[in-house]
């Protein structure tokens, strides 16, 4: 019988090392001992699976120790990629668990990455370090496919099982071996790619056209709010036609559609061509914390409140409603930008961890809203408890005279004072 090993126990590594843990035995893997440790107490900080989820894998091992996937035969590689500062992907996790990888890989194994990389990555840069380092040779002795993520971290509706799965293999059979491997779990079926290439490109689209799609509404937004024209109920006149495609204004953050255009562009970039559209997305969605900051200074002015010194609430730090996660969160670039007009800026999220957003971006979270307090609110996030409240509970964080600002369009019209 074969044994999976799942190396990298974050948002992806995690629900897939359960599905299959319900099934066959798995050692879910992580190099962070602190997490190994709170899975093994049943708690999943990500919130991506249930205590109940957790206890129903019961062959899932968790570990942090190598020996423990000694006996492994099939390796599942989840763990990160992201961006350095001048955007360029950074392979490091990648190179480092493949080098680890090396070190227990066996004839006839198979290892199977799911991190989101360029078309190439996998047979260009992470192949060659295993069989550098094993000594074993690449489609002789041991295998590889490569099966990208699909998963929405927060909705617990389309969740793993039930969202098709692209696979694909070094060779024929193992592309056939790995679509069996994923069929065994996902209900919703796979998608069996003719490359590992192919599969690669696949998925950095996907994440690709919808960076450009929020991007060209966000250009839109950006001209109606000069022309004073409220942009939703553009969208909402435009979307009655069929093939007008409903997306909205926003921050797009996070560790996957404001990261993985740029894994693609610097491949492009590496061949010889030079991206335009893509990068051109790319350079307004990541403008958009700072013109947020913009719209509602003009707006704090407009209604004459003193902008110096004026008590800004922003509702929301993640980068995404319902979710924990707050990588690459855009809401920090609004932080700053109001802060560099001396606004006091307080932020409060309850789905964030305050010891996280103070290591990683020096703000300290509010953890009480004081009711009549506030020039400004702006909700940020769509988390479901904004929505909950309403207008009434959030204004009445307000002074009697204040902005509301709706970035995400999770009131009606009438009830904000200015939205994107
Ligand atoms: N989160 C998403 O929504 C999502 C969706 C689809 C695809 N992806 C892609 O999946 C990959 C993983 O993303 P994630 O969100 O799960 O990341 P994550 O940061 O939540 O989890 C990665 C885990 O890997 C561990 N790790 C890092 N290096 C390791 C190593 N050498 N050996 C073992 N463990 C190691 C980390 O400790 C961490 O727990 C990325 O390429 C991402 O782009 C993410």
């Amino acid at each position: 019988m074969k044994k999976i090993a799942v190396i990298g126990l974050g948002y992806v590594g995690l629900p897939l090392a359960v599905e299959f843990g319900k099934k066959q035995q798995v050692v879910g893997f992580d190099i962070n001992q602190a997490r190994v440790s709170e899975l093994l107490t049943g708690v999943d900080s990500t919130l991506e699976v249930t205590p109940e989820e957790l206890k129903e894998a019961s062959f899932l091992k968790f570990s942090s120790a190598i020996e423990d996937i000694n006996d492994c035969n099939i390796y599942i590689v989840t763990v990160p990629t992201p961006i350095d500062e001048s955007n360029a992907p950074d392979l490091t996790p990648l190179r480092k668990a493949s080098a680890m990888l090396a070190a227990v890989i066996k004839p006839n194994d198979v290892v199977i990455y799911e991190s989101t990389v360029y078309p190439g990555a996998t047979e260009e840069v992470c192949i060659p370090i295993i069989e550098k380092a094993s000594g074993l040779k690449f489609n002789v002795d041991f295998f590889a496919g490569y099966s990208p993520e699909r998963i929405n971290p927060g909705d617990k509706v389309n969740t793993l099982t039930k969202i098709k799965k692209i696979t694909s293999g070094s060779t024929p059979g193992i592309a056939k071996f790995v679509d069996d491997l994923y069929g065994s779990i996902i209900t919703a079926g796979t998608h069996s790619a003719s490359s590992i290439k192919v599969a690669e490109a696949a998925k950095v689209i996907e994440n690709t056209q919808r960076d450009l799609n929020i991007a060209i509404i966000n250009e839109f937004a950006k001209i109606f709010n000069i022309l004073q024209i409220d942009t939703q109920e553009v969208l909402d006149a435009a979307g009655t036609k069929w093939n007008f495609l409903p997306f909205k204004p926003g921050l797009v953050g996070g560790h996957c559609i404001s990261v993985d255009p740029y894994y693609l562009t610097h491949k492009a970039k590496e061949v010889g061509y030079q991206p335009e559209v893509i990068l051109a997305g790319r350079r307004i969605n990541d403008g958009m914390g700072q013109y947020t900051a913009t719209q509602l200074v003009k707006a704090v002015s407009k209604q004459k409140i003193h902008v110096d010194e004026a008590k800004v609430l922003v509702l929301g730090f993640t980068f995404k409603g319902d979710c924990p996660d707050v990588r690459n969160t855009k809401i920090v670039d609004m932080v700053k930008e109001l802060k560099s007009f001396n606004m006091h800026v307080g932020v409060y999220d309850q789905w964030a961890s305050s010891e996280e957003v103070k290591h990683e971006y020096g703000i300290e979270l509010i953890s009480e809203l004081k009711e009549g307090y506030y020039d400004a609110i702006v909700l940020a996030v769509d988390h479901s408890d904004y929505k909950n409240w309403g207008e009434e509970k959030i204004r009445s964080l307000g002074k009697e005279k204040h902005v509301l600002y709706d970035v995400k369009h999770v009131l009606k019209i009438s009830e904000s004072d200015i939205r994107l």
